[in-house]
């Protein structure tokens, strides 16, 4: 019996493949069978490890079935292995992490409560959308970044005199670390959000700087796409060249990828947090040296 098991919860299989490949350990599958109100039932295929068990289950959409899923694998993991550790790679509920409007309920400080409750003692994640999220975790918490990688593949593309951009100045750390690993430049945009409506709007005013250049619009996340959408638009009327996206969890709700494109957006890249058309990027090497 194997000292470590990896058990993929569906919305991680392949990424929990590529993570097997790279840490010894036992491979452990999950069927699902859905009934007709929507409950899983989850089976794992093969056998859990006394001492370690590593649960792989992104959070994406659907969100609380995939959180349910992830709560239920740490869980059953529990029962057998003395360690458990639940690898998100996409956290959801993470930008619900403080009260911004009176009465909101902040979900992340229950999810702290519930990852706790389940057996895991300790959460690694993605470029969560903000470390305040963690504060409500009593557990070990973890948060590697997936810019070292998709700087990596933006490296092999010829850009010319390319520039990197953030669409607000929340992104700006990002957006830095981002522009050191590739060797250039980076700029932050103003936006604002309504925070009752979530429109978006961008209030810088203009920005020469961009003008015949190839920009790189780096986010941790697009949901909607209306960060991204608003942001070209801008960087479009300032005649930048081409526009490409990098973020780690292309979530692209909706016809979101079709409206980015038509905002002028040649190529959105992102990684295997949540797999899809977009994610290039494989995040496996990062999340087994976190672990190891
Ligand atoms: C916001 O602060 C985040 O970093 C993302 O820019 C945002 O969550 C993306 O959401 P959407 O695609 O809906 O604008």
């Amino acid at each position: 019996m194997s000292e470590l098991s990896i058990i993929a919860g569906k919305s991680s299989e392949n990424l929990a493949k590529e993570l097997s490949k790279k840490i010894k350990g036992n491979f452990v599958k999950s069927e699902i069978r859905v009934f007709p109100d929507g409950e899983s039932k989850i089976t794992l295929i093969g056998k859990l490890s006394k001492k370690k068990s590593i649960v792989v289950q992104s959070i994406y959409p659907p969100v609380d079935t995939n959180l349910v899923r992830a709560l239920s694998l740490i869980s059953k993991a529990k029962e057998n292995s003395s360690e458990v550790i639940a690898v998100i790679p996409y956290m959801g509920y993470a930008r619900q992490d403080r009260e911004f409007l009176p009465g909101e309920i902040v979900t992340m400080k229950v999810l702290g409560k519930l990852f706790k409750g389940a057996g895991a003692s300790k959460i690694i994640v993605v470029d969560i959308h903000s470390l305040i999220g963690f504060k409500h975790f009593s557990i070990k918490t973890k948060n590697v970044t997936a810019i070292p990688e998709l700087v990596k593949y933006f490296k092999k593309l010829s850009l010319k005199n390319p520039l990197v951009i953030s669409p607000d100045q929340g992104g700006k750390e990002r957006a830095k670390e981002f522009a050191k690993e590739f060797n250039s430049n980076y700029i932050a945009l103003d936006k604002k959000r309504d925070k009752k409506t979530g429109k978006v709007e961008i209030k810088t005013k203009s920005i020469d700087e961009v003008k015949n250049r190839d920009l790189i619009l780096v986010d941790d996340m697009i949901s909607t796409g209306g960060s991204i959408i608003k942001a070209a638009q801008f960087l479009k009327k300032q005649k930048c060249k081409r526009i490409y996206v990098a973020c780690t969890h292309a979530l692209l709700m909706n016809d979101a990828e079709k409206k980015i494109k038509k905002a002028g957006v040649t190529s959105i890249i992102s990684t295997n947090t949540i797999p899809g058309k977009t994610s290039k990027v494989d995040i496996s090497k990062t999340i087994a040296k976190a672990i190891m």
